[in-house]
């Protein structure tokens, strides 16, 4: 299996501006495998062939999956565009003699992501998406939350996904979802893992460090189901409130923790950070008293 001679089958197979876009999926897979610590040489070969039945006509694909034995569901045979990813793993083996399976599986769902992905797959799946030649609204925002986090970066992948596919009237692969479903339940998991008030009073210790004041932690589990504590701060300039919100949002994601949104409000006068279980204000003096969240939620305990 070398690469090169992939490469060069491949680029016979496919139109060139399908080639080219397979080599811009080579060249993101390569970034994201040296950041997340994939094997290189199978994250090429299967960037290189994830696309290599795209040429094929419906009838092409319908054959080898036959010759193969292969029955597919009743979503990817109604909708063509879904059959490429299982053709195209059928000819790696078949016809290029790739036996890995990851690699194989890797090209077998870039089309539909899957529920528990490997990290390859993921690489491929996503690759697929910001390669440097694709051009849609929010791709480098995405580019560089692929580098940031892996899987946050999935979920906009299939959310934007998904919502493509929902306006375009078709159908959607149940794989897309359960892809989507595991990994926000994996998201809410972590973020359950980690007990909510130690969280809180780690943001508190945060928000200190860089100069916020007046922190109050208020426990609100018992007034709402949306979260468990309030972390309401206050900066002493709009730049230091952004510095604030900054600073927590990056020493969470040191811990593993991401936050859900991160707002600012009211021209970056008010800030808020949700983790989930914890919820995070960090005001401007002048708004914090506008707004007097703590009278709000008065009922709650303090902590
Ligand atoms: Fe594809
Ligand atoms: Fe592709």
């Amino acid at each position: 299996m070398d690469y090169e001679l992939l490469k060069a089958e491949v680029e016979n197979m496919i139109t060139d501006k399908r080639y080219k876009h397979s080599l811009g999926v080579v060249e993101s897979a390569i970034k994201l495998a040296e950041r997340y610590g994939c094997d290189l040489k199978k994250t090429m070969i299967a960037a290189i062939l994830h696309d290599c039945a795209k040429s094929f006509s419906r009838e092409q694909m319908m054959d080898v999956l036959q010759k193969n034995g292969l029955k597919i569901d009743e979503v990817t045979y109604f909708e063509t565009q879904l059959m490429h990813g299982v053709v195209g793993s059928i000819l790696a083996k078949e016809k290029f003699g790739v036996d890995d399976e990851q690699i194989l599986s890797a090209i077998r769902y870039h089309t539909t992501g899957k529920k528990n992905m490997t990290l390859l797959e993921k690489i491929i799946y996503l690759s697929d998406f910001i390669e440097p030649g694709r051009r849609y609204p929010g791709v480098d925002k995405l580019r560089k939350l692929a580098m940031k986090d892996l899987d946050e970066a999935m979920i906009q992948a299939f959310d934007n996904t998904i919502k493509y596919v929902v306006s375009l009237d078709s159908v959607l692969h149940p794989d897309t979802i359960e892809a989507r479903n595991y990994l926000i339940m994996e998201r809410g998991k972590t973020n359950l893992d980690y007990n909510s008030k130690e969280l809180a009073k780690k943001i508190k210790e945060w928000v200190e460090e860089k100069n916020g004041f007046d922190v109050e932690i208020i426990d609100v589990s018992e007034l709402t189901p949306m979260t468990d504590f309030f972390v309401i701060a206050s900066g002493s300039s709009t730049i230091n409130v952004k510095a604030i919100a900054e600073y927590v949002d990056e020493m969470a994601s040191k811990d593993g923790i991401n936050a859900i949104s991160n707002e600012g409000r009211q021209g970056g006068r008010w800030i808020l950070i949700d983790f989930n279980s914890v919820v995070v204000h960090v005001f401007l003096e002048e708004e914090r008293q506008f707004y007097d969240l703590e009278r709000l939620w008065s009922d709650g305990k303090k902590l």
